[in-house]
């Protein structure tokens, strides 16, 4: 009802009603607790009011069943909030291993979006009903947000690092799309929508023609965003320091994604998305044991799309690895 009246988002995807549920439990328990206080001090100031100069209050110096009340049921209260949202929290931030996956880079003023399988939009997402879709987040120039309501899911999108979101549609239809972090002067026109779309129809979009748009900086050529990435790494000229030979300059990076790698420095640094993108702009942060600090920066020479190929590239070496 409240959907209709336009007080509430639709709820379109998996999260939606288990959000609103915690929402309108939290406005519930502040409206009793706000009410209940309101009206004992209400209540308490006509009833034990001061009648005559003469009258004197009773002290009370403690009351244990007072005592335990005040606590037990305001502790029973909070835990029931903190077990509800830990559990929302530990299920928005953990996307199923089966997720599509889309990259999605924030910049003044305009989302840039690509699906793994190659496709590009601009402020336009197209997903289909009843699949996961994990979102891999970052920004070209300042903080931005990107907020559906619809589907009760708000992720920062920083530049220098990647951050996760996802989420499952529920309902086909078409949904608001905004930024939710004051970016500078066309900020509130960074808004877009998303498109929830029958996996056939899906598909059939998915094969479809690319709109003219898509002229997008600096990144790699080819379908995928694995051969875009495949096409920049040889174009970079990374193979050949890369290369899984004895002698090689550089470690080879098969298998190198979500593996521990020994540091010059002694410790290990687990290789995820973060270590990847750091050492393609910072190469001497971090040595791998074993190697030299010869490898220059490409900072200023992959753009942020050509980064998150790259990264998805070498992703792509340690598939079917257990990684
Ligand atoms: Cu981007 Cu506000």
């Amino acid at each position: 009802m409240l959907e209709r009246l336009g007080l509430m988002p639709a709820q379109a995807s998996t999260i939606a009603s288990t959000t609103d549920a915690l929402y309108w439990f939290l406005i519930g328990l502040s409206f009793v607790f706000s009410m209940g206080i309101a009206g004992a001090l209400v209540y308490f100031s006509v009833r034990y009011r001061r009648r005559s100069d003469a009258d004197q209050a009773t002290q009370i110096h403690g009351s244990l069943a007072l005592e335990l009340v005040w606590t037990i049921i305001p502790f029973g209260l909070t835990m029931i909030v903190f077990v509800w949202s830990a559990n929302l929290f530990v299920t928005i931030k953990r996307p199923p291993d089966d997720a599509l996956e889309v990259l999605v880079i924030g910049k003044q003023w305009m989302w840039k979006l690509q699906h793994l399988e190659g496709r590009r939009e601009i402020n336009e997402l197209h997903v289909p009903i009843g699949q996961a879709v994990k979102l891999t987040l970052t920004s070209e120039d300042v903080i931005h947000s990107f907020f559906v309501p619809a589907f009760r899911i708000k992720q920062d999108a920083v530049p220098g690092r990647y951050t996760t979101a996802w989420f499952e549609a529920t309902k086909t239809g078409t949904y608001h799309l905004f930024c939710a972090e004051y970016c500078g002067t066309e900020h509130a026109r960074m808004i877009g929508r998303v498109v929830v779309m029958e996996p056939a129809d899906f598909q059939a979009w998915l094969a479809g023609e690319e709109t003219p748009v898509q002229a997008m900086a600096v990144g790699g050529d080819g379908d995928t965003v694995v051969e875009a990435g495949a096409e920049l790494f040889a174009r970079l000229g990374c193979g050949t320091c890369h290369r899984d030979v004895r002698g090689a300059l550089g470690p080879t990076l098969a298998g190198v994604f979500g593996s521990d790698v020994r540091l010059q420095d002694g410790g290990t640094v687990v290789a995820d998305e973060a270590y990847l993108r750091e050492s393609i702009l910072d190469p001497r942060a971090r040595i791998v044991q074993g190697y030299q600090a010869v490898m220059p920066t490409f900072q200023g020479l992959v753009s942020e799309e050509g980064m998150l190929q790259l990264v998805t590239y070498i992703k792509s070496l340690s598939e079917g690895r257990g990684s």
